[in-house]
Parts: structure tokens; sequence; C-alpha cells
């Protein structure tokens, strides 16, 4: 089987390199890949958003299936041309990848399904959404959020309703977030643990995969900015599995039926952000594609033949699929991050101490905005790789991760201290 994989970030570093230990798979490539994609397998200069010079090369090469990585040409319906044109593709249509690409859809889609989650509006006009924050009485602290991608930032947590105006005003009448924040949702504020759910659906079956937990904030102790992920580690201790029953019942079971009941079938890989209250899980948002950092600690744990999986789920055949099997062991990946990250950063740094971090057992180094320039790898983005290991332990799993880390160095690398911590103190 020869595999295309779309996308140039840690999630897809993951993927090729999980892909590549199918038996069945004979040759990967990723478009347009990274540093680390090019040396585990063959990157190909095409942008995700290219989709004719995509389907082309995957013609001309008789790929067997497409894997999706990202969910910006997944809402700009990359699954639907890849189809059109005969190909089989791993992801979501365009109108099922709305769940994503617009969080005012998912939200209706949410009070039609009684799914759990934060009580909501969706506003166009500011004026009235400042009056809905005011009628509020008992509520102090809301989240504002742009209905469009806007690349994880689009999200405006607010401890008071001068906050809460503050956002709206930037969102709808200085239009910082552009087009995607034309229209907003102001939803109340869940108080809990963050973890991440992720499952293969076919547009029937629903697989879930052990959960992991995401680190949002820039910072250790969770402070500074929001970020698109600064690690992660699964197992999580609080995801029993009692908990991932009830969210498979009453958040994945619902969310799958709604969306076959709309006409929009989900196929791809549901990504659940919830929130654990008192009043049991509820969805922060929706994704349409696995998260980044967490596929890199949840794939270094499954054992199972990752290409076969998502072969069967572009076959609608997720139910012929054997029970996923997993390594007992936990993961940590710790990400390290440019100078500046999340804001500003300067590119080009080369990276040093990458072959005695790959000498650390159980550790894998991937790659997510590294790029090769000659026979050096420099940075290429604000989150530029995730060190991934595995030990008996989370604390095993977080020492050996960190271990890595300390081999590599660039000018202005820097990462989170306290990736898994979080378990430990529980
Ligand atoms: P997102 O970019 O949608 O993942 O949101 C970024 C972060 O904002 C999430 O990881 C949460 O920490 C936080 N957040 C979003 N919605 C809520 C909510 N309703 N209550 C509390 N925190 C939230
Ligand atoms: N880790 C967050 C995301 O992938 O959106």
């Amino acid at each position: 089987m020869k595999i295309l994989v779309i996308g140039n970030g840690g999630r897809e570093h993951t993927l090729v390199w999980k892909l590549k230990q199918s038996p069945s798979v004979t040759q990967v490539f990723c478009a347009p890949g990274n540093a680390g994609t090019g040396l585990d397998v063959t990157n190909v200069a095409i942008k995700a958003t290219d989709f004719p010079q995509l389907i082309k090369f995957a013609q001309t090469e008789k790929i067997d299936l497409t894997v999706v990585g990202s969910e910006v040409p997944l809402v700009a319906g990359i699954v639907d041309e890849f189809k059109k044109a005969g190909l089989r593709v791993f992801g979501p249509s365009k109108l099922a990848a709305e769940l994503e690409g617009s969080k005012r859809f998912a939200k209706e889609m949410m009070a039609k399904a009684k799914i759990p989650t934060a009580d909501f509006r969706t506003f166009k006009n500011a004026a009235e959404a400042m009056s809905y924050i005011d009628e509020r009485e008992n509520v102090e602290r809301f989240v504002i959020k742009a209905d469009g991608l806007a690349a994880g930032k689009g999200v405006v947590v607010c401890f008071s309703k001068i906050e809460a105006r503050e956002a709206i005003k930037r969102m709808l009448i200085h239009k910082d977030f552009g087009a995607a924040g034309m229209q907003i949702v102001v939803e109340d504020f869940l108080v809990g643990e963050e973890a991440s759910l992720l499952a293969f659906v076919d547009g029937t079956t629903i697989v879930p995969l052990e959960a992991a937990q995401d680190h949002k904030a820039a910072f250790d102790g969770d402070t500074g900015p929001n970020t698109g992920g600064m690690g992660a580690y699964s197992p999580i201790p609080i995801m029993t599995s009692e908990v991932v029953d009830v969210i498979v019942e009453k958040i994945l079971v619902p969310t799958v039926h709604e969306m076959n009941k709309a006409g929009r079938p989900f196929s791809g890989c549901l990504y659940a952000g919830l929130m654990l209250t008192n009043q049991g899980p509820k969805v922060i948002e929706f994704n349409v594609r696995l998260g980044d950092p967490e596929t890199q600690a949840v794939l270094m744990r499954l054992k199972s033949d990752l290409a076969q999986i998502m072969y069967a789920v572009a076959d609608g055949k997720l139910d012929e699929i054997e029970p996923l099997e997993w390594d007992e062991r936990s993961s940590v990946c710790v990400v390290m991050a440019s100078a500046g990250y999340p804001g500003d950063y300067e590119k080009g740094k080369p990276l040093r101490g990458l072959e005695e971090a790959a000498l650390v057992p159980d550790t894998k180094v991937f790659h997510a905005g590294t790029t090769q320039v000659g026979d050096q790898i420099v940075n290429d983005g604000g989150r530029v790789l995730g060190v991934t290991a595995l030990g008996d332990s989370l604390a095993e799993a977080k020492l050996k991760a960190y271990q890595a880390v300390k081999y590599i160095r660039w000018d202005g690398a820097w990462c989170r201290k306290d990736i898994s911590d979080k378990a430990v103190k529980r």
C-alpha cells in the first residue's frame, strides 16, 4: 500500500512514522512535510491547499490512501475533491468538517442533539452581544469565540464582563480576526479539568483512542498566552473507562447520529475537546482531525496497524477492524518552541543535538516547524519539535522526554518544564 499524508506539522510527522511501521505499507509520502518527515519518508513539495497538484500526484503515484492531517484543507473540501477524482481518502467531507470550521454550526448541532456543552448564543451584532452579557446576572466569566478557523487564536477567555465587552469589540467592531470573527459565539465559562478524546469514525462505527491531555497555555502552571499546545501525555488518570463510556454515550454517539440526520455523515477522526466538570463531561469544541500534540502522545502508545485502521475508515468498514491494542506504558510529549512563540519569532536557527537525543531509549523526536537547509536542520515555525517518550510510569516517561530535550539546542529554544505534572499532583 502506498500512502500520502498531507500537512507539515508534528502531527503529520507522527502519522508518517506510525504508518510506515505497517507491514502492508510499501511507501509513504508527505506533502509538503518538514525536515523530520524528510528523514523518515519521502517529502513532496506540494502545499496542503494545492488540491489539483495533490490529486495529480496521488493519481500518478497510484496512492492507495491519502490521509489529510490538518483542518484547513478539510474545511476547504479536499476530501470531496479527492473522492470526485476516484481516490481513497481519510478525513471528513466539507459539510462534515464544518463541525470544526464553524463554531456556530457545532454549537447548534450540539443543542439539537442535547449534547452537554456550555450555554451559548451566537451574534453578528456587537450591541446585541453586549446586552446578552449584561442580561446574564449570575454569570461573570465568559468565553468569546470567533466562528471560523483562526489557527487556535480565535478564543478569548474573559474573567469579567469588562473583558468580555472588550473581546466582543475586538472581533465584531475592529474585526481583529477578519472573516473568521464576523460572527461570534458567546458561551459560559466551564470549570473543570480539560481532556481530549479522539475517535475514529466511519459514518457509523465509533472507535475511541486512548485519551490525552494537552497543555494549551504557554508557560508552566498553565500561565501565559494560549498556544497551539505545548505538550501532552497519555493516559490521563481521571479519564477512567467509566468516564470514557459516558463520553461515548452522551457525546460521540449523538454527534455521529445528528451528523447523519443532517446529511453530513462524519468520517475520519473526531476530536472532542472536553471539560470534565462536576456535572460530567462537557464539550469545549470539536475538531475534525487528530490533535497536535495529542497525536504524538497517543500514537506512540498505539500497537495496532494504523494504516489498516485508516484504510477501513475511508472505506466505511471500521466494524471489521480488531479492537485497538495499546502499549500499557505512559507517554509524554514535550514541545520545544522558538523564542517569542506564540508571538513573532525568528526562523533559520540551526538545531543541534538531534543525534544524541535520538539515542535516549523509547524516545522519538517528532519534528513540527523544521526545514532542511543544505546539511543543516533549522527552525521554521513556532512549535519546532515534539520530544516524545514512553515510560513504565508517567514520571519515567517525563524523565526520558526531558533527558532528550536537554541534548537539543538552538538559539532561543524553550519548553514548558511541567508537562504531565497535573496528572501526578491529582
Ligand atoms: P480552543 O482554541 O477552542 O481549543 O480553546 C482554547 C482554550 O480556551 C481551551 O483549551 C480552553 O482552555 C478554553 N476554553 C474554551 N471554551 C471554554 C469554556 N466554555 N470554558 C472554559 N474554558 C474554555
Ligand atoms: N491540541 C489542540 C489541537 O490540536 O487543536
